[in-house]
């Protein structure tokens, strides 16, 4: 019987979410039962999605509950088993994020081969996150020769890598983030033109005068003033990954707009979402390109960490204060 304490849901949130709404609390995990293991965590990641699972509303996740442990991605070790399929040591990859020790039958756990990376990178760059920038970007957008490619939320999770694949691929990269230290990384990692959104008077024009001949991509991870700029700037035929629209999350009322959303019309422009889980059959290939760029340090890992399960909260939230550079995670032991 070991103790482990967990982060619930203890009110759901309206507008930002406050340290409030989570509660930390202790349980007892028994031994495993015959056919499970005993699962320590040692790293869990914090992402913009849970917060539309805070919201009591059916959607391609169900919602968390008021009461219960949080959900969410999660790499740990395998400490005690009662199976053969895993051993003491054994690192796996699961949903049961926000706990620090936790139970689960054996068959339903993935032990999880690094590859000799670091575990989180697979909470990150070869990960969700990871997966998501390159099927956004090289399927959904399917970005081509000469495609002038503009990200937000750049210096991000998934941002960081949409912008290092499309250099990778040779493009000119925008990038758009909030403050100082982010654009000195995007510059590191090679994006041609860095937007601080924070510090410009207009967005519009900052993106108009970063790329003089339009652009041909946008990758969506923010919504609102940023789609609006894209929508202008964008050349005819361009296409957008919408991903993510982190600016919208905390609306208390969802905000009318994108005002000038017409120009898709007379642009033939095609704006299409998407949801990484739909696209779970293509991590091979992904997997593929992602090791080789690692392999050939053509890809930079960008982490921000907070330590202690009592922290997560913490984590969480400055995702939406944009107090993480690249991928936020929090180190459990
Ligand atoms: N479709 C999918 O399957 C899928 C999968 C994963 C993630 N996503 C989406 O992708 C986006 C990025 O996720 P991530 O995990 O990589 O997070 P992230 O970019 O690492 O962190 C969130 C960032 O969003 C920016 N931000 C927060 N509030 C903002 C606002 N009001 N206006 C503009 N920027 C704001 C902040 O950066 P700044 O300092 O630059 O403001 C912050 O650092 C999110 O929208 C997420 O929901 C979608």
């Amino acid at each position: 019987m070991v103790t482990s304490r967990e982060i619930r849901l203890k009110s759901r949130p309206v507008g930002m979410p406050s340290a409030e709404n989570f509660e930390l609390a202790t349980v007892t995990v028994p031994a495993p039962a015959p056919g499970e293991v005993q699962v320590k965590n040692i790293w869990m990641t914090v992402d913009p999605y849970m917060r539309g699972r805070m919201v009591d509303r059916a959607s391609y996740v169900p919602p968390f509950q008021l009461g219960e442990p949080l959900q969410g991605g999660a790499i740990g070790e395998v400490v005690a088993s009662n199976d053969s399929r895993l051993k003491p040591g054994d690192l796996v990859s699961t949903m049961f994020g926000w706990r620090e020790s936790f139970n689960a039958p054996a068959s339903t756990l993935q032990k999880l081969d690094t590859f000799g990376l670091p575990p989180q990178a697979f909470l990150g760059v070869a990960g969700m996150p990871g997966l998501t920038a390159w099927v956004g970007l090289l399927k959904i957008a399917a970005l081509k020769p000469g495609d002038v490619v503009f990200v937000s939320a750049a210096a991000g999770a998934v941002g960081s890598v949409v912008c290092q694949i499309a250099k990778i691929k040779g493009h000119t990269v925008i990038g758009s983030a909030g403050g100082a230290d982010k654009g000195a990384f995007l510059k590191q990692i090679g994006v041609d033109h860095v937007i601080d959104y924070k510090a410009t008077g207009n967005l519009t024009e900052a993106l108009l005068r970063a790329a003089p001949n339009g652009l041909d991509v946008y990758f969506d991870n923010v919504g609102g003033e940023h789609l609006e700029a894209a929508l202008t700037a964008a050349n005819r035929f361009a296409r957008f990954a919408l991903c993510g629209m982190i600016s919208q999350y905390n609306v208390a009322r969802m905000p009318a707009g994108p005002r000038n959303i017409m120009f898709a019309v007379g642009k033939s422009i095609r704006l299409e979402g998407f949801i990484v889980s739909n696209h779970f059959n293509l991590l091979p290939e992904f997997q593929k390109d992602m090791s080789e760029w690692i392999r050939e340090g053509k890809l930079t890992r960008k982490e921000t960490v907070e330590h202690g399960i009592e922290n997560a909260p913490t984590a969480f939230l400055k995702l939406f204060k944009g107090e993480n550079l690249g991928k936020m995670l929090v180190k459990l032991v």
